[in-house]
């Protein structure tokens, strides 16, 4: 089937990166990326957003967060609020990664209300959902994507949900530099949007961006995004490097 969704690629800095790290790094990507096709996101510490964004607003990279509180404001000391991402410069916020759900015993019903307020809030979230590699031995990869997808996302609307991008994150590719095969992330893609299709219609999930992460590389970049429904790429440790991250980007799906 054809379809018109765009090329997004991620990078997701996790806690790696200063100030001054941070607003180089993105001064030396810009022009390296300016012509791309593919959309460019930057998951930057916190303490980075507000410098990054300045330096970012006159190029094509989109500057976000990694993490947020659901509450709009309020006595929870060391946690930030959407509002205040988005004042910083944050257009978007990646939730649900799997570091959150296992370091931090982040639930699915707890995503769930920081997704409802991001998008009260107006900034867009890349939820990530994926299986860890028990889960996948003992072939239960179906049902935690179903779970984790529908509970995640409950309550909400086609119409509320048009901002949002799904990430698939297999737990095992996550930093191990063993990527999911593009056969097997294209197989579980296309099972995600399957599931987004019976909860909120095909035409939604026709135009959902569905972004692959786990140990993507330049070199299996191209490979992962040439399959039809893996529309982008969150990538982690390659993402830290402006020479590796703009071969990523500019790896262009066809
Ligand atoms: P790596 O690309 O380092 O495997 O990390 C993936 C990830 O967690 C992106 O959110």
């Amino acid at each position: 089937m054809s379809h018109s969704r765009p090329t997004v690629i991620t990078g997701n800095w996790k806690m790696y990166k200063t100030i001054d790290e941070a607003v180089r790094f993105v001064k030396e990507l810009a022009p390296l990326v300016q012509e791309s096709t593919a959309q460019v996101y930057l998951a930057v510490p916190f303490t980075a957003i507000h410098a990054t964004a300045e330096v970012a607003k006159s190029t094509k990279i989109v500057i976000g967060a990694q993490n947020m509180n659901d509450a709009s404001e309020g006595a929870f000391t060391g946690e930030i609020a959407a509002r205040m991402l988005k004042e910083a410069g944050a257009k978007f916020v990646i939730l649900g990664h799997s570091e959150r759900r296992k370091i931090f015993h982040e639930t699915n019903s707890f995503i769930n209300k920081k997704v409802k307020r991001a998008l009260i809030e107006g900034l867009q979230p890349i939820l990530c959902v994926g299986e860890t590699k028990e889960e996948r031995e003992q072939n239960k990869t179906a049902e935690v994507l179903e779970s984790q997808i529908s509970q995640s996302l409950a309550d909400l609307s086609a119409e509320q949900l048009a901002s949002l991008i799904l990430a698939y994150e297999p737990v095992w590719a996550i930093g191990t530099d063993l990527a999911a095969t593009p056969e097997m992330a294209q197989k579980e893609h296309e099972f995600c949007r399957s599931i987004v299709a019976k909860n909120w219609g095909s035409d939604f999930a026709e135009h959902l961006v569905i972004q692959y992460g786990g140990s993507v590389k330049p070199d299996n970049a191209k490979a992962l995004l040439e399959q039809p429904d893996i529309d982008g790429l969150l990538v982690g440790g390659a993402s830290l490097s402006v020479d590796s991250f703009s071969k990523i980007v500019n790896s262009q799906k066809i």
